[in-house]
């Protein structure tokens, strides 16, 4: 049973950022803009808070969750890190990165929030109505993508709605997220880093703050996922997704990158994620086509090619998981 809440609109203007923090200090749930997608917030520290998040997602609860801080002085108080884990704190911190390090002695995010684990997801995400949120709250805030548990994630208040009306307090409305794709997450764990997903801040750049290159988590190896988010299905929509496609067949739907195919007519379901090739442009757009094609009817989706230097990665990684079969 999904426990049914009234959830208030707030404008993201004072009242609504201090409104914001009230509910979380209280242990409501309230989806907040980041940078990146909409998270689903609440106290990390509040065991019983962190619990109704998995609730309102119906995420599998072995899922452990990243705890959002307002500073890199905050951040450092939960987790031990080392001198890769400083490097692209200090090159990337407030950004769309995430990092995976040890608990420390005086880590307050609960164990439900990790999942039992001794590590913890850390990140200080830069969108100024996060920062205020977070500062404003005072504590560690737990907050996955403010999606149903196998939707891709929400980039507008208005997907948040669709997915979790009647099922969390509030939602924050900052318009659209810049970003579009999820914070790049690095796990610092003594050894080699390891990218466990491709995000916001492209590997490149990663790889020149550490001045050494990532081991990816598909080379990384060992039995169990160490990021168990990251299944293979995680990000599928309605439809079935054809990627690399040089043009639709008939009957698909079209998501174009770039300019469109010569000598073919496209289809009425059809929207191009950057007209002039521009990654960046195609991440803000990525999820936002996916829902609005899938919600229109579609029933195969078929993808232009997308190049894999800078955000590239991370719009294949998220278009692989869409493909994936389920
Ligand atoms: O951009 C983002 O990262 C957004 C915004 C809201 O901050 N959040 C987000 O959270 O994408 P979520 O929960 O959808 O994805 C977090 C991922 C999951 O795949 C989870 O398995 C992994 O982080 N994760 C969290 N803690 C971990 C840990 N201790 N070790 C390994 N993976 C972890
Ligand atoms: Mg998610």
């Amino acid at each position: 049973m999904i426990e049914t809440r009234q959830t208030q609109r707030l404008h993201a203007d004072e009242s609504g950022i201090a409104e914001a923090a009230r509910l979380l200090r209280a242990g409501k749930l309230v989806a907040l803009p980041t940078e990146t997608v909409y998270g689903l917030a609440a106290d990390a520290t509040d065991g019983k808070a962190v619990a109704s998040i998995y609730a309102a997602k119906e995420r599998p609860s072995f899922n452990p969750l990243i705890s959002h801080l307002p500073d890199v002085a905050s951040a450092r108080r939960e987790g031990l890190f080392d001198a890769p884990a400083l490097a692209l704190a200090k090159a990337f911190w407030p950004g769309p990165l995430t990092l995976i390090v040890p608990v420390s002695q005086a880590c307050t995010v609960s164990d439900l929030a990790r999942a039992g684990l001794r590590t913890v997801a850390l990140r200080v995400p830069s969108h100024p109505v996060a920062h205020a949120v977070l500062a404003a709250a005072g504590r560690p805030i737990a907050a996955p993508s403010a999606n149903r548990s196998g939707r891709v994630s929400p980039t507008l208040p208005e997907h948040v709605l669709v997915d979790l009306d009647g099922r969390i307090d509030a939602v924050l409305d900052a318009g659209p997220t810049a970003i579009g794709v999820e914070s790049s997450i690095v796990a610092c764990l003594g050894g080699a880093p390891k990218l466990l997903r491709p995000g916001g801040v492209p590997r490149a750049a990663l790889e020149a703050a550490i001045g050494r290159e990532l081991v990816s988590a598909d080379r990384a190896g060992g039995a169990a996922p160490i990021s168990p988010g990251l299944l293979a299905s995680h990000y599928a929509p309605e439809a079935a997704v054809r990627l690399d496609a040089e043009a639709p067949r008939p009957g698909e739907a079209w998501l174009g990158f770039g300019p469109e195919p010569d000598g073919h007519a496209l289809p009425s379901l059809s929207f191009n994620l950057s007209p002039s090739g521009n990654l960046a442009e195609a991440a803000a757009n990525l999820f936002a086509a996916l829902r609005r094609l899938d919600e229109a009817g579609a029933t195969t989706i078929a993808v232009a090619p997308v190049p894999m230097q800078g955000l590239g990665e991370a719009i294949n990684n998220r278009l692989g998981r869409a493909a994936a079969p389920r």
